[in-house]
């Protein structure tokens, strides 16, 4: 671990987590100042910083008191999508909101999703061995996770492509995909065409069902699909950050190769050790105390999920990777009513590509340095270039 300067301030700063060590910061935190107050700076309202899982887990169950209606990210102003999107409405329109989803994301549709997401795998892990050098990030993990919720949503096979550059050119941007004209262009079309002639995918469910007794917009409709295409932003990054674990840590690899009953604590570990969800953001409808401090109502509460899935109070060698690690109760998909609901998904899709990649895939070797996101939502690598070996 590298050291970096301890200030809290530090955090808001892209540049710590794409070249610096923000787990130094964190940790610093946790010990002495484990509820923050951050004066507004730079473009940035001002807000609560919580490091540990004890106190973040209690924020994420408590959602009267902590609402995700004005935004789940630090940002300078309310979200555009706020009350509109599943990530950003609070009860009773979030249940019904996720009611009108769950059915293509339960462990009964993932199970039916297999077939696709190993064909779509071996397809992209096929590619990459014949061109020798890859970019894990981009020509596997990427392709891989955007393809999936495509499918989902029932955007043909041929305009994957098109969905991958737009959303790969909204993230560079660093804008929000709603501000891409060709995605918004594209789901207008899809959504108009579902009116019409209803399917059996997501975008149907949409389009045509309701929620408090009413059709939805077709502003959150799109808001919904493209809510949808940027969640699984963090399921592309579990899987970089995961093989980048295992090149790390070999003898882990090894481990998992010599006794394949290992791979779901693997998993778990690979979301605790990566923790893609940099932060979620809530809003405190009421005054609270949390360790004797008061927040007030309308305060902003930024909970950082890496520190807490590195708390020394709950994990035993917080710092070292161990796909054996039990118990793990780590909360990289967050918990209480906003639990991620891609998370089975991102697992199976874990799960597949580790194993392929097990049974296909001789050597994995390294090739080039790795190139971490510049970001204070999401963490990770988001460049590996590695090169891959038929077996
Ligand atoms: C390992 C990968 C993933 C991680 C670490 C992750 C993490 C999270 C976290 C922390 C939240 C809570 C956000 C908040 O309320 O502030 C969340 C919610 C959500 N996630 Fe994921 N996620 C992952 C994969 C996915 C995938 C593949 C999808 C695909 C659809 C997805 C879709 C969503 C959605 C729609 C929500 C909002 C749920 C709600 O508010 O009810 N996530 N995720």
């Amino acid at each position: 671990m590298t050291t970096t300067a301890v200030s809290p301030a530090l955090l808001t700063d892209p540049g710590l987590h794409a070249d610096g060590d923000p787990h130094a910061v964190w940790r610093w935190m946790r010990a002495h100042a484990p509820v923050h107050r951050h004066e507004a700076a730079a473009e940035l309202p001002a807000f609560w910083s919580l490091t540990r899982h004890g106190d973040i887990r209690a924020v994420y169950r408590d959602a009267a008191t902590f609402s995700s209606a004005r935004g789940v990210l630090l940002r300078s102003g309310d979200d555009p999508g706020g009350g509109m999107t599943l990530a950003l409405t609070d009860a009773p329109r979030h249940k019904q909101l996720r009611g009108l989803m769950a059915d293509w994301f339960n462990t009964r549709a993932v199970r039916g999703l297999e077939g696709y997401i190993r064909a779509a795998t071996r397809s992209v892990l096929g590619r990459a061995v014949e061109l020798g050098r890859c970019d894990f990030a981009d020509d596997v993990a990427g392709r891989l996770s955007l393809s999936v919720i495509c499918h989902i949503l029932g955007i043909p096979e041929r305009d994957h492509e098109d969905l991958y550059r737009w959303t790969n050119e909204a993230f560079e941007a660093h804008t929000s995909l709603v501000s891409h004209p060709m995605l918004v262009e594209y789901f207008m079309e899809l959504l108009y065409q579902r009116m019409e002639e209803p399917t059996d995918d997501l975008v149907s469910a949409l389009v045509n069902g309701t929620v408090g007794g009413e059709l939805l917009t077709e502003e959150e409709a799109v808001f919904n699909c493209e809510n949808l295409i940027g969640a699984t932003e963090n399921g592309r990054l579990a899987l970089i950050g995961g093989m980048q674990a295992f090149l790390e840590h070999p003898e882990q690899w090894q481990r998992l190769a010599a006794d394949r009953s290992l791979m779901p604590g693997a998993i778990e570990e690979i979301l605790r050790w990566t923790s893609s969800a940099t932060h979620s953001m809530r809003v405190a409808t009421r005054p609270v105390e949390i360790r004797g401090t008061r927040i007030e109502a309308g305060d902003r509460v930024v909970l950082w999920l890496p520190s807490a899935n590195r708390d020394e109070d709950v994990f035993t060698d917080p710092y070292v990777f161990d796909i054996t690690r039990s118990p793990n109760r780590h909360i990289a998909l967050a918990a209480g009513e906003h639990f991620c609901i891609g998370s089975t998904l991102a697992r199976a899709e874990m799960r597949v590509l580790f194993t392929e990649l097990l049974d296909t895939v001789g050597r994995i070797e390294q090739s080039g340095p790795v190139r971490r996101l510049r970001s204070i939502e999401v963490g990770g690598p988001e460049s590996l270039p590695v090169r891959l070996t038929a077996k």
